[in-house]
């Protein structure tokens, strides 16, 4: 087996314009599809647009547009989305491609073969904004309306024709998978969430509907169309070609390392996903991750609490970087987080500003000034260099195990403290008080420096790619001398050329209060 690496987004509804939300779904996956190709994976990353189900046919005739031209342009703010937010995703899948049709067809055909779809009436609750079905037990009357009481939004009676799938009988082999794959979903407070619901026993999902048409029409019933959260997640497989399973992606990729999704959509990946891969006769994804909601100013953000924070006017304002950064380093991931633009202003100033991008700033103007703007050889590091240097490089390895652990802030935290270090290493080493009397010194003070603007440039490549990859360039560090990897080899810059010039990476932001 190579080092193969597949992750994936949700795929998002193309109802209305991309949001927070959305971004930071996004952002995350894109980090751990960074990080493991800087790991030296070969990596595919997915993301893409769920188009079918009702709640897109409403949102087309509300437009008066044909669904599928609907989808068409708003699938595209999706795709123009993934450039702004500098995703590194491999493909978007669209479900209303041809090659999803395929793929759901199969697994359609696969879950009749094994008995595991019959026809009967389906009369209970549906809420069209989540696609979701509804116990009894799971709705509330707010202000003399029908609500879900898992997402508050509204529901409607629903009563047709429709398939079912057994989800009934899989609890036992969910449970029995969940036991023995202890990190299938993290984070464990989220796996405690599913095992408590399976182990209240599941019911057999309704997985088709006839009252509106605009899906995947079920094979040899066309009368019906596939229950969008069955037609949705077989994206994952569809984009790997799968019903070909010796497609060369397939065998790649498939079983999925992991799935990033938000909170809300867990009982979808975590029960409904497997229950549908176990009885298709599929392997089963190896992690499922809920990242939590971010909040605006502690509340859900809404139209009508008027605090939504628009993605693409904050990028426009402070930068991709900036907002990349802030989102993970603010929001315990895995847990709700508030965000506001204060915070946002502080942590650029504080985080980015004055600590890393204030590094790498006067670090290149001492050497402009003082070591004809090249990185010193030297002969030999002190003690207080190797500290230094030793420190990040032996915590490679937890690092990496942070990384693969999702465990995202620890991480950040962990860099951004080397960031710091390296600034009072600096400040206390004075290479500028050195420089006359011992010059051997400041350069060996230099080059450790640059060697820890390196490292850390590195380690936070995936977060912060434009920032880093410009200090990276700047310091003439090839490609192939950027893996994680390589950060413990010493001796990778080329003292023989000159530095480049590094514009200013983070402007600090004025406080207008
Ligand atoms: N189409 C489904 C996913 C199908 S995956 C096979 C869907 N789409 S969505 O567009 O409604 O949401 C996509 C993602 O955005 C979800 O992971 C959801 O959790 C995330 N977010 C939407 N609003 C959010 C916040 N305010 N905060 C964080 N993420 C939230 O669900």
């Amino acid at each position: 087996m190579g080092k193969n690496f597949y992750i994936t987004t949700p795929i998002y509804y193309p109802s209305g314009k991309p949001h927070m939300g959305h971004a930071y779904s996004s952002i995350i996956a894109d980090i751990f599809a960074r990080f493991k190709r800087l790991e030296g994976y070969d990596v595919l990353f997915l993301t893409g647009t769920d188009e079918h189900g009702l709640k897109i046919q409403r949102e087309a005739e509300k437009n008066k547009k044909d669904p599928k031209i609907f989808c068409d342009e708003l699938s595209e703010k999706f795709k123009d989305l993934t450039k702004i937010l500098n995703l590194s995703n491999d493909d978007f899948i669209r479900t209303t491609e041809k090659r999803h049709y395929k793929s759901v067809e199969e697994i359609w055909n696969r879950l009749v073969k094994s008995g595991d779809i019959y026809l009967d009436k389906y009369s209970g609750w549906y809420s069209v904004s989540d696609e979701a079905y509804y116990d009894e037990d799971e709705i509330e009357e707010v202000k003399g309306k029908k609500v879900s009481k898992v997402s508050g939004s509204p529901v409607d009676w629903v009563e047709e024709e429709s398939y079912f799938f057994k989800l009934s009988s899989w609890s036992e082999k969910l449970l029995k998978y969940y036991k023995d794959n202890k990190n299938f979903i993290l984070p464990s407070s989220r796996k405690n969430e599913v095992i408590n619901f399976v182990e209240k026993g599941l019911k057999d999902l309704s997985v088709s509907r006839t009252s509106f048409s605009w899906g995947i029409p079920v094979p040899k019933n066309k009368k019906h169309v596939i229950y969008v959260w069955l037609d949705a997640l077989t994206n994952y497989i569809s984009a790997l070609n799968f019903p070909d399973i010796n497609d060369k992606n397939y065998k790649k990729y498939w079983p999925a390392n992991i799935h990033i999704i938000g909170k809300d959509i867990l009982r979808f990946h975590a029960i409904y996903w497997p229950a549908f891969l176990l009885a298709a006769k599929l392997p089963l994804p190896e992690r499922i991750f809920g990242h939590g909601w971010i909040l605006s100013e502690d509340k859900k953000m809404s139209k009508s609490l008027g605090n939504i924070l628009d993605p693409i006017e904050i990028i426009k304002t402070y930068g991709i970087d900036q907002l990349r950064y802030y989102l993970v380093k603010e929001v315990s991931l895995g847990n709700d987080g508030s965000i506001s633009l204060q915070n946002l202003k502080n942590c650029i100033n504080n985080d980015l500003a004055n600590n890393y991008g204030n590094l790498c700033q006067r670090v290149f103007s001492f050497i402009k000034k003082n070591c004809s703007n090249k990185i010193p050889k030297i002969k030999k590091l002190s003690v207080s260099d190797n500290k230094l240097l030793d420190e990040l490089k032996n915590n490679i390895p937890r690092l990496i195990e942070l990384m693969n652990k999702q465990e995202l802030n620890e991480f950040i935290k962990t860099v951004v403290g080397y960031s710091f270090d390296s600034n009072k290493y600096f400040n206390d080493s004075e290479p500028w008080s050195v420089k006359k009397k011992d010059p051997e010194r400041m350069r060996t003070i230099i080059f450790t420096i640059c060697e820890q603007i390196k490292n850390i440039s590195i380690l936070l490549n995936s977060i912060i790619p434009i920032s880093t990859n410009k200090v990276l360039e700047a310091m003439n560090v090839k490609k192939e001398n950027r893996s994680i990897n390589q950060i413990n080899s010493l001796e990778c810059f080329d003292h023989d050329k000159e530095l480049k010039e590094l514009d200013i990476l983070f402007n600090k932001i004025e406080n207008d209060n």
